[in-house]
């Protein structure tokens, strides 16, 4: 596992967890102390928590209830304090460094709030940064990250730079970014809390796109029950603890910024935002 550079984590995925139809996340009785003594805060109480492939998740939660502490952990940027997570049929618990990092790069990505695009760089060059980092070579990671850009709907703007992009179309190519390694698992922390409800609208439609086209494991921490209603499960933490977990009923549809079926087909929208002053 160590050894797997696989970008489309075709390699990683072969003969294991999806083949045999395990679980993406396993988790059981992850915990997650801050600092030590009195001061200690217990951000994880014990999380128990089972996520299957292609499913599409909304982690709810207020302020403090370790909604983020949890993504950390889910996309092994952190390592609980206790418990044992098995990620793809891997135990992930312990793993540090550079296998961490490594498996990280091919099977999660990150969607945040903010939105960090490189100013100097062009959308695809934005797009074409994780795939460098791993080494890909030049040809093969302009082709990737073009394919990407076509999956959420903003091929024609691969030359822009992000200060000629909206703020919808920046959180697009940031996606881009994070689907051009081919994941698994998309991990986005409160996605459209900086986009007015039409851009966060679009996103969402995006999420429910990939989700059903490349069978991504969306899991979205949000505030809003409306963002949350576009899942298909709404999972509830308080106090470090889950309290609920649901299927979501009366699931909501986002329209897609993608329109027809075929990922590179040219969206009513997109074909819009092409007339906007660059
Ligand atoms: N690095 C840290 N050191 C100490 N305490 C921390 C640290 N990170 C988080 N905490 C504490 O752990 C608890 C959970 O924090 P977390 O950031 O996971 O909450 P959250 O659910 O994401 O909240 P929000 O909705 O405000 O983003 C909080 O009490 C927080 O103060
Ligand atoms: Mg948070």
């Amino acid at each position: 596992m160590a050894e797997n550079r696989g970008l489309d984590g075709v390699g990683d995925r072969e003969g294991s967890d999806a083949a045999q139809g395990t679980r993406l996340i396993e988790m059981r009785g992850i915990a997650k102390r801050y600092g030590s003594g009195p001061a200690a805060v217990m951000a994880l109480a014990g999380v128990d928590l089972d996520v299957g492939h292609a499913e599409m998740v909304a982690l709810l939660g207020p302020s403090g209830s370790g909604k983020s502490t949890l993504m950390h952990i889910l996309g092994l940027l952190d390592r609980p304090s206790d418990g044992r997570y098995r990620l793809g049929g891997v135990d992930v618990t312990r793993l540090r460094g550079g296998r961490a990092s490594r498996l990280r790069g091919s099977r999660v990505a990150f969607v945040f709030q903010a939105i960090h695009l490189l100013p100097g760089l062009t959308a695809l060059a934005n797009v074409e940064l994780p795939l460098a980092y791993a080494r890909m070579p030049r040809a093969a990671r302009r082709e990737r990250a073009r394919r990407a850009l076509e999956q959420v709907g903003l091929g024609h703007l691969a030359a822009r730079y992000p200060n000629q992009l909206s703020g919808g179309q920046a959180q697009r190519v940031a996606i881009a970014r994070a689907i051009a390694p081919g994941p698994q698992l998309l991990l986005a922390d409160e996605p459209t809390g900086a986009l007015d409800r039409r851009s966060g609208e679009t996103v969402l439609g995006l999420f429910q796109d990939l989700h059903r086209r490349l069978g991504l494991t969306i899991i979205t921490v949000t505030h809003d029950p409306v963002v949350a209603q576009h899942a298909e499960r709404a999972i509830r933490l308080e106090d470090g603890r889950i309290v609920a977990d649901e299927a979501v009923v009366g699931r909501l549809r986002a329209p897609s910024p993608l329109g027809a079926d075929d990922p590179g087909a040219a969206p009513t929208e997109s074909a819009r935002e092409e007339k906007a002053p660059a």
